[in-house]
């Protein structure tokens, strides 16, 4: 059988005809105006993936009530909110999609989103002992419950009026719907708490309701959790029962997410997570109902392919991927997996999505996300002589749309490969994937044969010899010290170096710095078996700007999983040739440590731009140079300067 001629194959969720098994997951975006009104640029983000090729597009939930609403998103609990939607829909049916409408009521989704709305409660099925008197918990009554019920199944009558072809009740990751699912949250001791039966009724009223609205025909799927990722929570077993419950009321499909958003991480694995973790839950499913299963959750082409081909799956929902790069679909039909531009699962695009005050969404390998409208860059009104200095991710991705625009241009790199600090964040377990990005962007340069030189430091001499008409100053950044005594003895190394096998950590290790380098160093020797404890001035995932959320819990959890000690909001004082010293209370103390592995920030390398300064040759600066930063800042830097020079 041809590669991927299972995921490619048409197939039909109810009375409704998809081209392939493709279906784009819901993601919240911020992408609506402050009065949550459709965009062009939201219009255009959906377009654009409907023309790569999905079957089905879902975009953003829906609220399905006033007190649901998020700012920045399109909501559906009032008529005026249907020619919004009509707008989205349009476009995807232009763009020969089909489009689906997933509902929501936020629930307990509100304390990930970490602001509960002026006025607003958090609804929850039942009150328990960890929901704590500073945050607004609201017990659902009867009357609330059917008048809830009566909001999804409006909403789902606005959703077709707006031209949904199908709509999803969105069950899964705590939302309202969810937490009446899960054995964990809904303690209720009514008919709608307890039994298996009776926690699937809330969900299953509203499926029921919306099928006697709409009538049989119109196709509806429910998104439920595989697993809670919890324990106490639903398992597979349970959600097999719930799915065959909300099929006989009418579901025509059963889509497996999982994760409680607020407790656990599975909803949006990141890279420490293995490919498909949701693909066995789909599997335990699939035995018990008859209807199309939907299975979401860090799969590539190949792994949602095979999921279909060995039969655990009908569909997959995609997400992440289809941010990374809208043309999947189309690239894989045509062969064209070297341009694939892959999702590496960094996260980094969740922690712009939902805040529209962090600007638009951003992803590490496509900056052009959500910014479609500027793609592809305009060609140079005249081409230029571009010399880029540093072959690191803003280096590389520079040269490609300096290229790609018609400008001549030469890459230098002072090490014998291009990649930067991303070769060594490849190194670390899990993140061998990050390789895809590098991988892309080395065949792009070939392909288009950019004049690369490695192993050349270049000094604001060279420049100056070479004489281009413009320089791209890349040179990244390089790690930190610590200003206190002790700093430079022979075992305090840096983690780069630990990760890049520069250094070797030997005995007892302490890890200064309790960020994403930190942790992950640290988890990567105690899974070595070796003796390891974090130090750091702050809390842990503190002191900087904030972490992704998800990947950071999922981090923690593996610290706090393996046993490894930490000294929290600990400044080190010194640095002996056998310990660390912090302070405690009056007092001095000692961890210690035959190795100290230091992860305590970054800085600019900006030698070369002070160098060119006043020589008259003009010079922009991008990446880590101007200041450390994440990935996707990087490559969204890169490709903005590039359109301007
Ligand atoms: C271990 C690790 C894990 C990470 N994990 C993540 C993550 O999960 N998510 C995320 O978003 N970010 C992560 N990062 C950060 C990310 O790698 C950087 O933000 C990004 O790679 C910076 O790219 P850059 O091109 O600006 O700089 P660099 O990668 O530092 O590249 C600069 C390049 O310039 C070269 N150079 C310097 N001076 C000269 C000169 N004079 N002449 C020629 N060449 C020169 C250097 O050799 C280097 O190759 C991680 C970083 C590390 C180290
Ligand atoms: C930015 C972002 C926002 C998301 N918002 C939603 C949402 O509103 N509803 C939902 O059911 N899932 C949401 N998800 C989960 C995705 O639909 C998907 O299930 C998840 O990302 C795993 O699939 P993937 O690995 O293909 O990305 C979101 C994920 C991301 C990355
Ligand atoms: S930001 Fe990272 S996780 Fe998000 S889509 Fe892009 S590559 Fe994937």
């Amino acid at each position: 059988m041809a590669q991927f001629s299972a995921l490619l194959q048409p197939g039909r969720i109810g009375s409704l005809e998809l081209r392939n098994r493709i279906i784009m997951s819901a993601m919240g975006t911020a992408l609506a105006d402050e009065k949550g009104r459709a965009t062009e640029r939201m219009v255009a983000y959906y377009a654009a993936r409907a023309r790569g090729g999905a079957a089905l597009i879902t975009p953003q939930f829906a609220a399905v009530s006033r007190d649901s609403a998020f700012a920045y998103t399109l909501p559906l609990f009032d008529d005026r909110h249907i020619a919004e939607w009509r707008k989205i829909a349009d476009a995807v049916h232009q763009a020969g999609a089909r489009f689906s409408i997933q509902l929501m009521h936020v629930g307990l989704i509100l304390l990930y989103s970490g602001v509960v709305p002026e006025g607003a409660s958090i609804l929850v099925p039942s009150m328990a002992s960890w929901m704590g008197q500073d945050r607004p918990y609201r017990e659902l009554s009867e009357p609330d419950i059917e008048r809830y019920i009566g909001d999804y199944v409006a909403a789902a009558a606005r959703a077709r009026a707006a031209g949904a072809d199908m709509v999803e009740l969105h069950a899964c990751h705590g939302c309202l719907a969810s937490s009446f699912l899960s054995p964990l949250i809904n303690r209720r001791r009514d008919s709608y708490g307890g039994s298996v039966e009776n926690r699937s009724r809330f969900a299953r009223r509203i499926v029921e309701g919306i099928k006697r609205e709409l009538g049989r025909g119109f196709p509806l799927s429910v998104r439920i959790n595989g697993s809670d990722g919890i324990k106490g929570g639903t398992t597979p077993d349970e959600a097999e029962q719930q799915a065959r419950i909300l099929e006989a009321a009418g579901a025509d499909a059963i889509s497996i997410s999982g994760g409680l958003e607020f407790w656990s991480t599975l909803s949006v694995p990141s890279y420490p997570y293995p490919e498909g973790p949701m693909v066995p839950m789909a599997e335990t499913v699939r035995k018990g109902v008859r209807v199309p299963v939907i299975v979401a959750g860090k799969l590539s082409a190949e792994a949602a392919d095979r999921a279909i081909s060995e039969g655990k799956a009908d569909f997959v929902a995609m997400g992440r991927p289809l941010l990374a790069d809208p043309e999947l679909p189309a690239k894989i039909r045509e062969g064209r997996l070297d341009d694939l531009r892959r999702c590496i699962y960094c996260n980094n695009c969740l922690k712009s999505a939902t805040d529209a005050a962090a600007g638009p969404m951003s992803c590490t390998v496509n900056p052009f996300v959500a910014r479609e409208a500027r793609y592809p860059l305009k060609p140079a009104g005249k081409a230029r002589d571009i010399m880029v200095v540093g072959g690191g991710l803003a280096g590389m991705e520079m040269a490609m749309y300096l290229t790609e625009r018609g400008h001549r241009v030469s890459l230098y790199e002072r090490e014998k490969e291009l990649g930067g600090q991303w070769n060594i964040a490849c190194a670390l377990p899990g993140k061998a994937g990050y390789a895809a990005l590098t991988d892309y962007l080395k065949r792009w340069l070939a392909r288009h044969g950019v004049k690369i030189t490695l192993g050349t430091t270049v000094t604001g001499e060279m420049v100056l010899e070479k004489k281009p008409e413009a320089v791209v100053v890349a040179t990244g950044a390089f790690p930190v010290g610590l200003p206190v005594p002790g700093v430079d003895l022979p075992h305090v190394i840096q983690g780069h170096d630990f990760i890049a096998g520069k250094a070797e950590a030997k005995g007892r290790v302490v890890v200064v710095g309790g960020r994403f380098i930190g942790m992950e160093v640290a988890i990567w020797l105690k899974e070595q078996g070796k003796d390891v404890t974090i130090v750091t001035r702050a809390g842990l995932g503190e002191d900087g700007i904030k972490l992704e959320e998800f990947t950071f819990k999922t981090l923690a959890d593996r610290i706090v999983d393996l046993g490894i000690p930490m000294f929290l909001n600990s400044t080190v004082l010194e640095i002996t040739d056998s310990a660390v010293v912090i302070p405690m209370k009056n007092r001095f103390f000692r961890i210690p440590a035959d190795t100290v592995i230091l992860s305590v920030g970054m800085r600019s390398e900006n030698r070369l731009a002070a160098e060119l300064e006043g020589s008259g040759i003009e010079v922009h600066l991008v990446g880590d140079c101007v200041r450390p930063r994440d990935a996707a800042d990087v490559s969204y830097q890169a490709a903005r300067l590039a359109a301007s020079i």
